[in-house]
C-alpha cells in the first residue's frame, strides 16, 4: 500500500525524526497560530509530534490523519492528558463539518497526496473567508541530481532504540523528472545486540514536487494569495532562490 504509514513505519516515524534535533518546525507552527488565531487544523497529523504539544500550550487544534495507527499513536501519547479532537481521513476525499481559521500541513505531506493542486483547492473549501495555510514543502535535489541512486537500496537513516536495539532503514527510489514523481520504497529493519534481526517491514511512498512557480499557480488556481515565504526553517531566508525546503504562509481570498 501507498503512504499508508503502519507497523514500524508508524513505530519509528517519531524516533527518526527526533535524530534531527529539536523539531525545527513547532516554533514556526505556534507563531503561525499566534498571528492567526482561531481554530486550526494540521493535516496528516501522525503520532502528534507536531499537534500535541500544541495543543498542551492551549492552541486549539485539530488533527486529519489516513493512518489509523498513526491515530492509535498519538492518542497513547496524548496520555489521557489531552483530548484533542482526531479525525480519521484523507486529504484527497475527507469532508470537513467546520470551517477552520486555518490549516497547517507540515512535514513536506502535502506531497503525499496523489494530487496535491487538487487537495489545495479542497483546503480553501475547509477554510474560513480570509482563513490562512501554512505549508512546507521540498526538492527531492539529491534524487533529481543522481547523488542517490536510482533502483538500488542504500542505507538512510540508523539509531539506537531505549532498549538497546538498532532501528536502521533502507530506501530504493525511481524518480520521473517529466511527471515530477519520486517513488521510494522503505526497508524498516530492528536488530539486536547481536545483530540478529527482530522485525522488519516494507512501504512505499509516492511524493510528488513542484517548481516555485507551479506551487504559486496552483495556490493561485486554488483562492490562496501568498504573504509570507521562507527557505530551510529560517523565516530571515526570504531568498528561495537555491532553497530544497520552502515554508509557505497563504491566505484563502475572499470573493
Ligand atoms: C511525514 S508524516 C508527518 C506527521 C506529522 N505531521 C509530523 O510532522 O510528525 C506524514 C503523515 O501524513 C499522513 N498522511 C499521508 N497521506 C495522507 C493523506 N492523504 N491524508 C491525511 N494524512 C495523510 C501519514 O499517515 C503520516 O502520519
Amino acid at each position: 500500500m501507498i503512504n499508508s504509514y503502519q507497523s514500524l513505519e508508524a513505530n519509528l516515524h517519531d524516533v527518526f525524526w527526533a535524530t534531527e534535533g529539536p523539531p525545527a518546525e513547532l516554533p514556526l507552527m505556534r507563531s503561525f497560530l499566534r498571528e492567526h488565531p482561531g481554530k486550526s487544523l494540521e493535516v496528516g497529523s501522525g503520532s502528534g509530534r507536531l499537534l500535541l504539544p500544541l495543543h498542551r500550550e492551549g492552541f486549539e487544534v485539530e488533527g486529519l490523519e489516513s493512518s489509523a495507527e498513526m491515530i492509535d499513536l498519538c492518542q497513547t501519547n496524548s496520555s489521557g492528558k489531552s483530548d484533542v479532537p482526531l479525525h480519521l481521513g484523507s486529504m484527497d476525499d475527507w469532508k470537513s463539518s467546520s470551517r477552520y481559521a486555518s490549516l497547517m500541513i507540515p512535514a513536506f505531506t502535502l506531497q503525499l497526496s496523489r494530487d496535491p493542486a487538487a487537495a489545495l483547492v479542497r483546503f480553501a473549501d475547509w477554510l474560513q473567508d480570509g482563513g490562512t495555510l501554512y505549508m512546507s514543502t521540498f526538492t527531492p535535489l539529491a534524487e533529481m541530481l543522481g547523488e542517490l541512486p536510482a533502483g538500488e537500496w542504500y542505507p538512510d537513516h540508523q539509531t539506537e532504540l531505549a532498549d538497546g536495539t538498532l532501528a536502521v532503514i533502507h530506501t530504493r527510489h525511481q524518480i520521473d523528472a517529466t511527471e515530477q514523481i519520486l517513488d521510494r520504497e522503505h526497508r524498516y529493519e530492528i536488530f539486536d545486540k547481536d545483530g540478529a534481526i527482530l522485525a522488519t517491514h516494507e512501504s512505499r511512498q509516492q511524493l510528488r514536487w513542484f517548481r516555485r512557480e507551479q506551487w504559486k499557480q496552483h495556490l493561485k488556481a486554488a483562492g490562496f494569495r501568498i504573504e509570507k515565504q521562507f527557505a530551510d526553517f529560517k523565516p530571515q531566508r526570504k531568498s528561495l532562490k537555491e532553497a530544497i525546503v520552502v515554508t509557505t504562509i497563504a491566505r484563502k481570498i475572499v470573493g
